[in-house]
């Protein structure tokens, strides 16, 4: 048996892990004019900052209310969470090179590694705030809760609180919408790595339903989600190596007051829906000019990786299958180049005692290499730093829409307030956006992200290589832009006794 560490529940952020899970979620991004009065200002929201301690319970109670068929709990008040950047570490007097390279640069300098879109003067042209001193995103609030009122409110108390040392440069609100679909009309957050580690207790902190008498269960939670070592999100703990069982080294924190805390992505993407279900019509009427038969929303969840409701491609290419995207075990449960033979689940882990095999797809005839899911996360499968170093380019993702329903606004923008945690930026956001979503040939080949894959220019050509549903190879091309990144920074989100500690 792997002995896994105890995290420290009272002192780790609670967004972090396991997140806050509210319907609605406010990220406040602002500006230190006064650094001195701005730190003082701060120590009153201190009190509110979620631990993972609460959050872990705010989500138990969420499962017991839907297990027992009730609404969810309301929460009493909001959770919170607070990040800074470089540039307000350095306003306080922090020697910040030793931390991540992209977090003492800041997000506006790896703007270009990331694909955005420059100007002859190098500015990003799409960013709405982060780009002068004027629009700078110094200090990060997230907060969740089940009502926009009550968020609202919390969210008036804290800028009155600290204005007019922080001054906000974006206020934005984000909402889970039906399904937990994202804007293009696909479930969204259904993958995140397992964490290892238990809590005071023992207990493990990431729910594990295989069967303890199968193997699987040393390195899965559930079928298809891996289990991590916390050092690949949180600081002290070991980290995530190329042998799953055993930990690495632990992620040491790159200031004693970073213990226990974990950098956060934070970018604001727009979401063009129109040019999005406009361009896979194209790619649609090309594929039937072609001689193709088109079955109804075949691109999208080709592009994709997933049926609208989340049922894999590979585990059901020709439909989406309600039984396995209603389960928890099964709607995870997938392999790029070995099978996922039958799985049993521990008595009390899941409707049924076991979950069916799912057959592999090395070749990406089913789930594309050029897929969205496929770039971000090859699994077991193929990319140009080998299998074994998947599991430690993973994140936790945190991300909400934004904006109002097309219907009721055609003309808003709407998009992802897209939201990760890790241990490095470099190694893990920033490779996966730069080194695979928009390489043509990386993790495996098949062309740019259709999602998020872009290369710094305006048609943002796309070449995407995929079997079409004659299972014939086709090339087609796929350009322009729908995530269109508006703006962003990176954070630093420290412990609850950092936080004390940074604002003493
Ligand atoms: C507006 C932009 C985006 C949209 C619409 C989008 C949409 C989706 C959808 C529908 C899924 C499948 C559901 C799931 O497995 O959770 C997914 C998965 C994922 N996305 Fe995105 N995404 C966006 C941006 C990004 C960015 C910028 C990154 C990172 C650079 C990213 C990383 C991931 C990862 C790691 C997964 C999980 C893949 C897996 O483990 O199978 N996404 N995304």
């Amino acid at each position: 048996m792997t002995m896994e560490p105890r995290l420290d529940l009272d002192d780790i952020q609670g967004h972090i892990f396991p997140g806050f899970g509210s319907a609605h979620t406010a990220v406040i991004a602002l500006r230190l004019d006064d650094p001195e009065p701005g730190r003082i200002a701060l120590r009153p929201l201190l009190g509110d900052v979620t631990r993972m301690e609460q959050s872990l319970r705010d989500k138990e109670a969420r499962r017991a209310a839907l297990i027992a068929g009730m609404d969810v709990p309301a929460q009493p008040s909001p959770s919170l969470a607070i990040g800074f950047s470089a540039n307000a570490l350095r306003l306080w007097g922090h020697d910040t090179s030793a931390f991540d390279l992209s977090f003492h640069e800041g997000m506006f300098r790896d703007a270009e590694a990331l694909g955005d879109r420059l100007g002859d003067d190098r500015v990003p042209v799409d960013w709405t705030f982060g780009t002068r001193e004027q629009n700078r995103a110094d200090v990060l609030l997230i907060s969740g809760h089940s009502s926009r009122t009550t968020l609202e409110h919390a969210v008036r108390k804290w800028l009155d609180l600290l204005s007019p040392h922080l001054v906000d440069v974006l206020v934005e609100y984000g909402r889970r919408r039906p399904e937990d679909k994202e804007f293009f009309g696909f479930h969204d957050g259904i993958s995140q790595p397992a964490i290892r580690g238990t809590n005071t207790g023992g207990e493990p902190l990431s729910r594990r339903v295989i069967a303890p008498e199968d193997p699987r269960s040393a390195e899965f939670a559930r079928p298809g989600q891996r289990l991590v070592w916390p050092g690949s999100f949180i600081f002290g703990y070991a980290r995530e190596v190329s042998s799953p069982l055993d930990p690495g080294p632990a992620a040491e924190p790159p200031a004693p007051w970073m213990r226990n805390g974990s950098y956060l992505v934070f970018r604001r993407l727009s979401q063009d829906v129109e040019a999005f279900q406009s361009a896979v019509a194209q790619l649609e009427s090309r594929l039937t000019s072609l001689g193709e038969d088109v079955p109804e929303g075949w691109v999208a969840s080709r592009l994709v990786g997933r049926w609208p409701d989340g049922t894999p491609l590979h585990a059901s290419p020709e439909t989406p299958d309600p039984a396995i995207s209603g389960d928890l075990n099964r709607i995870n449960n997938f392999k790029f180049k070995a099978a996922s033979p039958e799985t049993p689940i521990a008595d009390g882990g899941g409707p049924s005692t076991s979950v069916p095999s799912v057959p592999p797809d090395p070749l990406g005839i089913q789930t594309p290499f050029m897929s969205h899911v496929r770039q971000v996360n090859p699994r077991d499968g193929k990319s140009e730093i080998g299998a074994e170093r998947h599991p430690a380019k993973l994140m936790l993702r945190r991300g909400t829409p934004f904006g109002p329903e097309v219907a009721e606004e055609p003309e808003a923008e709407r998009g992802l307030l897209f939201l990760s945690y890790q241990t490095s930026i470099v190694e893990q956001f920033k490779f996966v956006q730069s080194s695979w979503s928009n390489a043509k040939q990386r993790p495996a080949g098949g062309g740019l992200d259709p999602i998020t894959g872009q290369d710094g220019t305006q048609e943002n050509e796309r070449k995407l290589r995929f079997f079409a549903p004659s299972r014939g190879q086709r090339t087609c091309p796929f350009n322009g832009r729908w995530v269109i990144p508006t703006g962003g920074e990176y954070f630093a989100v420290p412990g609850i006794a950092g936080l004390l500690e940074l604002t003493r």
